[in-house]
Order: C-alpha cells, then structure tokens, then sequence
C-alpha cells in the first residue's frame, strides 16, 4: 500500500534545502513505497490546503540548486486558534500519515507544539544558516553561508592592507554567533562580536589602537547582526519590525563604523553581508548533510517515528525529540569564542 506524506520548508531559506526534498522522495519511492506531497510556503500551504505531488522527475536535477523548490515562509500555524484544526484537516483529506517539516526554529517549535499538543505526526529536519537549533551539532545551509562569509573575510583582508583600514564585515545570526565566530576564526579576523558576548565598544577600540600601535596597519572586525553592546555601554538605535513582529536586523555595522572610526581616529568601511549569504548554490557539505537528513526523515515517517527531528551526532543522524531540538537556542560556546580570542592579537 502507498503512504501519502506532506513536505514543507519554512522560515528563511538557505542552501542544501533542495537535496533534503530529493532525498525524501528518492528514498521514499526506493524502499518504503511512499510518495512525497508538497506544500508550497511553508506552514501556509498546509493551512489552505493545496498540495503538489513531488516525483522523480519534479525533483530531478535540483541539489545543485539554492533555496527551495517549494517555496517558503514565516506563517505560524499556532497563531491562530483554529491553525491546528485546519492543519489536521489538511492530512484527512488529503490522506496523508503525516509532514516531514524542515525549518528552523520558529518552524519547529510550531511543529513541537502540533505534534505534543494536537497530536500531528510530524518529522523535523533541522535547517538554517545561523546553525542555532538544539539537539544537532550542524543545521542545513550553515556550511554554505560559512564558506561565503569566509570568502568575504579573505577578500576585505587585501583592500584593508591596502588602505590602512578598519574593515567591520556585518554577517547574519540573529540569536547566535556561530557564522561570525566560525569565520572569524577561519578568515583570521582581529576581533568578533557576537550576541552570546555582550561587547564593550571602548575595549574594542583600545584593542584596535593597540594593535595598530604596534605596527599593524589594518584591522578586521567581523560582527553579527544581533551583537549586543554590554549594559549601560552604548545606546543602540532601535529596529524596525517585521509583519511578524520580529525586529528587522541588519545594520548594525553602519552604527559601529563610525563609532570605531569616532574612538580611534582609524579610517573604517563597513559591508554588510546580508541574504547573500543565504542564496545561491550549496557545498558540497550541505548536499551531504541534506541528502542524509532527507533519507533519515523518510526513514523516519515511513516507519512510523514521530515528535522527531533528525540531528547530526558525531557521523551519525539519528532522531532526537522535537522538545529537545526547540528546547533553547544553540549559542557558541564560551570555549569556542576563547578560539576565537587566541588570534585577536
Ligand atoms: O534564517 C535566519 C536568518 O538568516 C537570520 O539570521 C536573519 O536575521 C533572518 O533570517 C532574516 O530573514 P528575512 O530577512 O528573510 O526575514
């Protein structure tokens, strides 16, 4: 007999989502008789109810390919009270034994209450380039973003050695450090700034007057967009919000600069990253780790293991409960940042 089950992406894109899709249906049709539906824009299309057959010929030649073949975005199916309702109405009628979810973490604390509260079978899988989901040491599309972020380093390392510059490089993590923390340390970056490490502006300028002082002649400062200043150190200007409340970031380079540029007398540019880091085509890791954590997911559905989201552990994926991947967010350890630190000087 064939199972019918629903496929959907949700939250920000990022790369490697497509390799999750083709592996769900390849594996799917190979060993379990099942067959993939689609739902465009996340959790929107499961709530109107329009699903698409996902086949080997739809899906063929796509894990080369960025973003998501089925589209996506932020709507929340718990928002609303009869969200659950119409969701579960989705699955009868279109008779479905349940969604293969990949999103990040907004989208799978959506799907951890569906599947605690209202009982939908549902099977996570964990993606987004700020790498900040629990429960799996490495999400989809972190890889990619990292490559592009280091590539950005590299390339304003030979234009500030030119110029004498400070170059502040303004990368995404919204909650999380770990794309300016990982290519900081992989570009060789002189300080970074990240949420989990609340900074003192004036420590940082005295380090840049330090190193400058002692011969360097240029500085690199890699930051995330969601860095904080520490208590009572620097009045921030506040964010603009979404249409789902959540503040706008990106920018806040464009305030540092000309504070660092103010403090130490260093002529400073700012480049802001932005969703560059999210498009374009995935590395080869994320194409791995997408195609694996396709496989696992389907494995998963078809065999009846719900409440689960598949989470890479050492080689292994294996699946891990839903409470635990969304229990709390990720940050990079204290350990890791100390890396980081090492090579500041
Ligand atoms: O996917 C996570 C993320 O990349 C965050 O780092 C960033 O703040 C956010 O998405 C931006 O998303 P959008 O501009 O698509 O709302």
């Amino acid at each position: 007999m064939v199972t019918r089950i629903g496929v959907l992406t949700g939250g920000g894109d990022c790369p490697g989502l497509n390799a999750v899709i083709r592996a769900i249906v390849r594996r799917g049709d190979d060993e379990h008789n099942t067959v993939a539906v689609g739902f465009r824009n996340g959790w929107q299309g499961v709530l109107e109810g329009n699903p698409q057959q996902l086949t080997r010929d739809s899906t063929r030649g796509i894990l080369h390919r960025g973003g998501t073949i089925i589209g996506t975005s932020r709507v929340n199916p718990v928002d609303s009270p009869s969200g659950p309702e119409r969701i579960a109405e989705t699955l009868e009628v279109h008779e479905l034994s349940g969604l293969i979810v990949i999103g990040g973490e907004g989208t799978l604390s959506a799907a951890r209450r569906l599947s605690d509260e209202h009982g939908i079978p549902i099977v996570g899988v964990p993606k987004t380039i700020d790498n900040d989901l629990g429960g799996t040491q490495f999400t989809i599309g972190f890889s990619t973003a990292l490559d592009v972020a280091t590539e950005a380093v590299d390339r304003l390392h030979s234009t500030a050695e030119s110029h004498n510059r400070v170059m502040l490089l303004e990368v995404m993590g919204r909650h999380v450090g770990w794309i300016a923390t990982y290519a900081g340390i992989a570009g060789g970056a002189d300080a970074i700034l990240i949420p989990e490490q609340p900074f003192h502006i004036d420590r940082i300028c005295r380090h840049l007057k330090r190193r400058h002082g002692s011969g360097r002649t240029f500085s690199i400062v890699v930051v995330a967009e969601g860095a904080v200043p520490a208590a009572g150190t620097l009045d921030m200007p506040d964010y603009e919000h979404d249409e789902f409340g959540r503040p706008i970031l990106g920018g806040i380079a464009n305030f540092l600069g000309p504070q660092i540029e103010q403090r130490t007398g260093f002529s400073t540019r700012v480049t802001i990253l932005g969703h560059v880091q999210r498009g374009g085509t995935p590395n080869a890791f994320d194409r791995v780790l997408g195609s694996s954590m396709g496989v696992a997911a389907v494995d998963c559905a078809a065999t009846g293991i719900w409440g689960r989201m598949v989470a890479m552990r050492g080689n292994a994926i294996v699946p891990v409960p839903l409470e635990e991947a969304t229990r709390e967010l990720k940050g990079v350890p204290a350990g890791m940042y100390e890396v980081a630190e090492v090579f500041f000087g």
